[in-house]
């Protein structure tokens, strides 16, 4: 029985105030990520959880929450699976790293490589941005050319060689059919935005323009599939095999970052989910289910010049034993009959609640995604959105309202509504009757 979730009183969280008010003594900014920076509804600190348990978290003052951040969809199996904590209890036991080959990373490739539609040969690595600078070094050795294509506010992780263009003000983004290259950051230096295009997401006619212009000197387009930090905008119909097709004719490679939509969409991720291929992979967050683990995967061809030490690539903690054990069991649980349409099933309950919620409370609004990851973004037309700059439109109070609401009752969701809700395997039918009842309430409070 669901009972008792949520806060009484927002003032209730006094432990998460005094954690946060120790931690600006000694970590920057008292986080630990820039995208922590979030607040306890109108309160001016992060909640601080303490411990999780399948698809509910406790914060530090003791309340419950259903949560739908999952750590931004790595939990896919919920928290605490039984099954996962004895896997890698064992292999703590036998230890964790060696820093030399292990048997557990070869089955998790072969794992890896029976799901993927396209992965012919895998790498590891340990967060996705670190995977993404594998890939994009790969497509760059493979082709010889420099420069890579990526759409406005798609993510692909914080480091210098893609952080181009993922949230740029109005003023910085630019024209639409020539946007610009603009750095994420001070301390990005000028050449790396140079050798970044900025296209518009779903937009053809533009891409195709500046696939004119700038075709000859590409190594890769990369994209995330279904922009998981863009409130999930989906590419409309054919985008994406539309792209392979340019990307044959122009000697491009094509990439996937499929960081949130790897193993969480299909088994074989978007590859499988649009039935478009693409050169290279990259996968993270859900393959781990929890645990710190990437890898970039794809074309024989392309991958064997990393077999050969041409491209190279390295790393410690790569493909060791501990997180191989968790992501090998966590795949194999995703790969059972069900596991992702169970899921799927709920998320889509979660998605029709908000519509239904929305229509009876006479708001605005349009919910995107597909039932494992989706986010309602809270627009004039209620229309579908089609590329980064439409969220720039969106009135982003009515959002932190229905996320406030939302917390008060017990249901926990990224505080940024450009980003999306998670669901897990561990997300029960009660879990989604106590949520569908407090997105009606939350809907009330939006206006
Ligand atoms: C689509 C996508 N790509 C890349 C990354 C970067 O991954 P990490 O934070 O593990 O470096 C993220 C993280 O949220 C992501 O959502």
């Amino acid at each position: 029985m669901v009972h008792h979730l949520g806060l009484t009183d927002l003032h209730a969280t006094s432990q998460s105030q005094q954690w946060f008010a120790r931690a600006k003594k000694v970590l920057a900014g008292g986080i630990s990520s820039s995208a922590r920076a979030s607040t306890t509804g109108p309160l001016p600190y992060p909640l601080y959880i303490a411990r999780g348990e399948k698809s509910h978290v406790w914060d530090v003052d003791d309340h419950e929450f259903i949560d739908y951040l999952l750590s931004y969809g790595s939990a896919i199996l919920g928290h605490a699976d039984g099954g996962l904590v004895a896997t890698v209890r064992q292999q703590l036991d036998r230890g964790t790293m060696f820093g030399t080959c292990n048997t557990v990373e070869v089955e998790l490739a072969e794992q890896i490589c029976s799901m993927v539609p396209g992965a012919e040969l895998v790498r590891y690595a340990n967060s996705g941005s670190e995977a993404i600078s594998g890939a994009i070094r790969a497509a760059r050795g493979f082709t010889g050319r420099n420069r890579i294509l990526k759409f406005e506010g798609h993510y692909h992780g914080w480091v210098d060689v893609l952080a181009i263009s993922n949230r740029p003000t109005s003023g910085d983004a630019g024209p639409l059919d020539h946007p610009h290259s603009s750095p994420h950051s001070r301390g990005i230096p000028g050449g790396v935005s140079e050798d970044v295009i900025i296209a518009p997401w779903n937009h053809k006619q533009l891409i195709e323009h500046l696939l004119n212009e700038h075709g000859t000197e590409l190594a890769a387009i990369i994209l995330e599939p279904i922009v998981a930090n863009n409130a999930c905008i989906m590419p409309e119909a054919g985008l994406l095999s539309w792209l392979r097709e340019q990307c044959d004719k122009r000697g491009i490679l094509l990439i996937y970052d499929e960081i949130v939509t790897g193993f969480r969409l299909t088994r074989g991720g978007a590859a499988e989910y649009f039935g478009v291929t693409p050169d290279l992979n990259i996968f993270s967050k859900a393959v781990g289910g929890g645990f710190p683990i990437s890898a970039f995967a794809g074309r024989r061809e392309i991958m064997e010049q990393v077999g050969a030490n041409i491209v190279k690539h390295g790393g410690t903690y790569n493909g060791n034993p501990l997180c191989s054990a968790a992501a090998l069991y966590t795949l194999r649980k995703l790969n059972e009959p069900g596991m992702l349409e169970n899921i799927h099933s709920h998320g889509q309950t979660c998605m029709e609640a908000i519509r239904r919620a929305a229509n009876d409370a006479g708001v605005a609004c349009v919910v995107q995604g597909v039932g494992s990851m989706f986010q309602v973004v809270f627009n004039e037309d209620g229309q579908p959105l089609q590329h980064y700059r439409d969220l720039l439109k969106v009135n982003t109070q009515r959002y932190a309202a229905f996320r406030h609401s939302l917390l008060m009752q017990g249901v926990h969701v990224n505080s940024s509504g450009s980003a999306c809700w998670f669901v897990s395997a561990a997300h029960s039918a009660e879990d989604m009757e106590f949520t569908t009842q407090a997105i009606d309430r939350a809907m009330k409070s939006v206006r």
